[in-house]
């Protein structure tokens, strides 16, 4: 069967922006998370707070955040890899954080400068002392189906990373396929492994990037499988630094089309969202690589 409802937890302002080259404007950066909020988006990922050296595009984080003070009953997540991220974020009165996993060695070098262990280590008291300050923390994990430098990662190397995130005490944990290579039969292979080993599924998120056009359905078939969040980014916007070859996450608009049609409700309007993604394409300078976006726009 399928969800009555869908819960989508858009990262296009973090995710989306933070592959640009051009630096985005904090305001413009504002009236976009303004805009996903009043098109209602009630899960917006704002921004990182990590290295501004690492992630350039997301060095203004400690001025946008309080650009979003008004935006009460949304919420605003944000990126922490280290203790410093989350005191950083702290001082601003945020009350979501997520920390970035890896379930391989190559792309925790490259993301993190840190083993998988390292990293892990690294998160151990980030998620403690979040929780012991009443934050929620998400654990994102990386390249749970394929890695651009190791090619195909094993189900038990998955599983076992999850398993440490749950432990450390996230309380969501978003399965990330950074350079979009999962296809169905895959996305079934993990979410039963996951069953498998422990990890509830409600506890599941689905991070999909659409790099072969895979995305969509590898949505509904985590769908079926009873996942009920999913992460999209607003008019396909996004990559990761980090990861060749990794382009934009799911359309937020795509899912919408597609869940609209199965009739699961999401609480977002459509017309608002892509009015949105259309602006912030002229914005970026380039069109969106959403085919809902496009499709609607040129009604
Ligand atoms: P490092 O170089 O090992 O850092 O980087 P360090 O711990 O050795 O510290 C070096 C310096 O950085 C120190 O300053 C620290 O204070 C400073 P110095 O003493 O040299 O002047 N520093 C910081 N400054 C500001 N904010 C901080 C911070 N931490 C240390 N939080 C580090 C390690 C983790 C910091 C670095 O690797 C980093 O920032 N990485 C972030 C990479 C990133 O943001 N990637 C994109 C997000 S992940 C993603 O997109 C995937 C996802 O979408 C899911 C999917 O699709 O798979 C989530
Ligand atoms: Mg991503």
């Amino acid at each position: 069967g399928l969800p009555e409802r869908v819960r989508i937890h858009e990262v296009g302002p973090r995710d989306g922006l933070q592959n640009e080259q051009t630096v985005v404007p904090v305001e413009t950066k504002a009236e976009f998370i303004h805009r996903l909020a009043a098109a209602g988006l009630t899960t917006i990922e704002a921004t990182s707070f990590v290295h501004p050296r690492w992630v350039p595009q997301l060095a203004d984080a400690a001025r946008l955040m309080p650009m979003l003070d008004d935006l009460t009953g949304v919420r605003l997540p944000v990126l922490v890899p280290n203790e410093k991220g989350l005191e950083r974020a702290l001082e601003l009165g945020v009350t979501e954080v997520a920390v970035f996993a890896s379930a391989t060695e190559s792309f925790a070098r490259a993301n993190l400068n840190r083993t998988v262990d390292e990293a892990l280590a690294m998160f151990e008291p980030v998620i403690a002392r979040a929780a012991g300050a009443g934050v929620n923390v998400r654990g994102y994990l990386s390249m749970c189906f394929g890695d651009p430098w190791e090619g195909a990662v094993p189900l038990p190397q998955v599983t076992a990373v999850c398993r440490r995130l749950r432990d450390m005490g996230c309380t969501e944990l978003s399965l990330g396929d950074t350079i979009g290579v999962a296809t169905p039969g895959h996305v079934t292979a993990l979410l039963t492994s996951l069953n498998e080993a422990g990890v509830p599924t409600s506890a599941l998120a689905v991070h999909f990037h659409d790099t072969y056009g895979q995305a969509l359905s590898n949505t509904l078939t985590a769908l079926r499988h009873g996942v009920t969040t999913v992460d999209a980014s607003a008019g396909g916007l996004g990559g990761c630094p980090y990861a060749r070859s990794a382009t934009g996450n799911l359309a937020t608009e795509d899912l919408l089309w597609m869940l609209q049609g199965l009739g699961i409700s999401t609480g977002v309007d459509l017309g608002r969202l892509t009015a949105t993604s259309a602006w912030m394409a002229g914005q970026l300078g380039r069109p969106s690589p959403s085919r809902t976006v496009r499709a609607l726009s040129h009604k």
